[in-house]
């Protein structure tokens, strides 16, 4: 820590812009180059969703609701498992479909009595809800027989909602390095796959199944103090997005969500550790769950970006090019979006 005008400044706040980290000429054109074909590429999107998509889309607003059901479907009770539902956004998911009849939902956290406290919360429900201890720091195997053992106890599970994720925000004086990276990538990364990949097996075999999968916007673009947080949610939404075309032709749909500013214990610790987002940017986490819901409930959604405006603006950096990615990463730490906090 060094200290400016006697107030203690973190390590990431001191650089200093030096003449050897302007561009070179040829980094330069080759960002040049980017930009064009960005813009290319960009139109192509837009005028082949505009013509082709648009039109398609138009036309399944017609088709008959029944029409539309996933393969395999017909008669099926639902059994939702959600990882992370003892509060925010999967607890917000939970109570979506607290009041189906014919469901069984089974809430998972790693700790019991957050899940237990959260459910007493809900009172009587439609739904049966049942509680089970899932850690995503245990063992890979352990994780496999966790879920396998839920899936045998009260499934076959034909929803699976993977939620749960940390941040370095959670806990108040952690300096970020290898072990708040680590733990970042067994819980975000290593535990959420093991979970969802025993899950797909499962599904994969009885040609049926619903996985929504929770990345970020962060994951697109964010400030260079999100390094840790923003690389492990970087890897789930294009891990999300790239199962989602795998395990189509096996009956089992896969949505990706990238929220953006949601209000949860997440963000609210983001806060209290100087983030200047004003606090309205930050959407309920309620109207989030509603989103995801109706993309894995009705289909032809692949991802599930909320609030829209935020993740239009997320989207639109992505085809900045390298430089100005860099230049975006500087400003956006520098203006403290995610707090003083690296994560
Ligand atoms: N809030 C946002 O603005 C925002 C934006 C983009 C993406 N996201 C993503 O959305 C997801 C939910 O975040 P949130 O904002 O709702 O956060 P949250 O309120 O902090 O909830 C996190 C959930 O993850 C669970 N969890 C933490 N460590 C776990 C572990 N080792 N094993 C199993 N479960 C564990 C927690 O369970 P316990 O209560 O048992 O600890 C809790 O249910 C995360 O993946 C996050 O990265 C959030």
């Amino acid at each position: 820590m060094a200290k400016e005008n006697g107030v203690k400044t973190p390590e990431v706040f001191r650089t200093k812009l030096m003449p050897r980290q302007i561009p070179t000429v040829a980094y330069t054109v080759q960002n040049i180059l980017i930009s064009i074909a960005s813009i290319i590429s960009s139109i192509a999107s837009f005028l082949f969703t505009l013509w082709i998509i648009l039109p398609l889309s138009m036309i399944r607003a017609v088709i008959p609701a029944n029409m539309l059901q996933s393969i395999n479907s017909e008669g099926k009770n639902k059994v939702v498992l959600i990882v992370g539902a003892s509060r925010g956004i999967g607890f917000s998911v939970l109570k979506q479909y607290a009041d189906d009849p014919d469901t069984v939902i089974i809430a998972a956290s790693r700790s019991i009595e957050s899940l237990r406290k959260a459910v007493i919360e809900l009172g009587d429900t439609l739904a049966i809800i049942q509680c089970a201890e899932l850690d995503l720091t245990a063992q890979k195997k352990q994780i496999a027989e966790n879920v396998r053992a839920i899936d045998k106890s009260y499934g076959p599970i034909t929803h699976l909602y993977e939620v749960s994720g940390i941040s370095n925000h959670l806990k108040e004086g952690t300096p970020w390095g290898l072990n708040v990276t680590d733990e970042m990538i067994n819980v975000n990364i290593s535990g959420t796959v093991a979970s969802i990949l025993t899950t797909y097996e499962l599904m994969k075999e009885r040609g049926y199944g619903k996985i929504c999968i929770v990345g970020s916007v962060a994951g697109l673009y964010g400030p260079a103090n999100m390094i840790s947080y923003a690389s492990t949610k970087a890897f789930i939404n294009t891990f999300s997005a790239s199962l989602r075309i795998l395990a189509a032709p096996c009956g089992v749909e896969v949505v990706t969500v990238q929220p953006g500013f949601i209000d949860t214990r997440m963000t609210k610790k983001m806060r209290g550790q100087d983030s200047t987002v004003p606090n309205k940017e930050f959407a309920s986490p309620h109207g989030m769950a509603a989103y995801m819901k109706q993309a894995v409930e009705q289909g032809g959604v692949g991802v599930v970006s909320w609030p829209v405006r935020q993740s239009v603006m997320m989207h639109a950096l992505q085809s900045v090019n390298p430089i100005c990615e860099e230049l975006g990463q500087w400003i956006s730490m520098k203006m403290m979006l995610s707090g003083k906090k690296i994560t």
